[in-house]
């Protein structure tokens, strides 16, 4: 499968991306699924998937810590399309280990302390999520941030051992939002506050006129390392 990629992307260079997806859901039916944060992207995503599959796999990563207003979005968008979206949670004993050896809010004193947050909370169970998928589909767009600009629409995912699909890659901000407001597709109301980017509610921040779409995402860190390392690169 690893060797299909670059030949993957040339071929589906040009192509629309309801043929993409009409594709990649049918010759890896219900070995493929959508990771949704219920950011714009993955609203949009959500939809065109759930018109060519209304029974396709969405899956979400809830780290016990998500705003309010993700949880609604995520049952509206449940109602919309008559769909119970899988929930993956983290460990109990794991977060329970980790707020005895941090605290509860340990992440915001060193970069070491968030990134172990990050792979309880997020990495582990994304890790549960993906055992018995052959694809998994991100809402991830290049012009998101300095670190998603080589991104591809085909990849490999050296450190969880499968495909990713990343269908919007090219998409602009704009267009998500043209998608969204024409087929009345439900939305996190945070976005409408300045938050273009959605997290966890202590490390998500909304955004200052000019500011990188990212740049409310653990924002007392540099930029190189805003990444939780659900999308790391080559598997480092
Ligand atoms: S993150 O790595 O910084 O958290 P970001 O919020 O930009 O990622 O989202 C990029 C893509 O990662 C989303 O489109 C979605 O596919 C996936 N993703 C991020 N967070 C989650 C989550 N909590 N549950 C499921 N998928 C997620
Ligand atoms: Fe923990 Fe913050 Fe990472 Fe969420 S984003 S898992 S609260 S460090």
């Amino acid at each position: 499968m690893k060797d299909s990629i670059e030949l993957l992307n040339m071929w589906l260079e040009d192509v629309p991306i309801e043929k993409v997806l009409g594709y990649f859901l049918k010759t890896y039916g219900g070995k493929i699924g959508l990771a949704s944060s219920f950011g714009a992207e993955d609203q949009v995503l959500s939809d065109l998937i759930l018109r060519t599959d209304p029974n396709a796999k969405i899956f979400t990563l809830d780290t016990g810590r998500l705003p309010e207003e993700t949880y609604t979005v995520m049952e509206q968008t449940n109602r919309k399309y008559g769909i119970k979206i899988d929930v993956y949670f983290p460990k109990d004993s794991d977060v329970e280990a980790l707020c005895y050896a941090q605290g509860i809010n340990g992440f915001k004193e060193s970069i070491e302390n968030r990134q172990e947050c990050c792979r309880i909370r997020k990495i582990a169970p994304l890790k549960r999520a993906l055992e018995p998928l052959d694809v998994w589909i991100t809402g991830l767009r290049r012009s998101q941030s300095p670190t998603r600009e080589t991104m591809r629409l085909v990849e490999w995912d050296e450190a969880n051992g499968l495909m990713k699909l990343n269908p919007l890659i090219e998409w602009s901000e704009e267009k998500i939002w043209d998608y969204i407001k024409s087929y009345e597709i439900p939305y996190n109301a945070l976005h409408a506050q300045g938050y273009p980017s959605i997290g966890c509610a202590p490390c998500t921040r909304a955004i200052g006129e000019g500011e990188d779409l990212r740049a409310g995402r653990w924002w007392w860190e540099n930029p190189e390392h805003k990444e939780c390392g659900l999308h790391l690169r080559g598997g480092k």
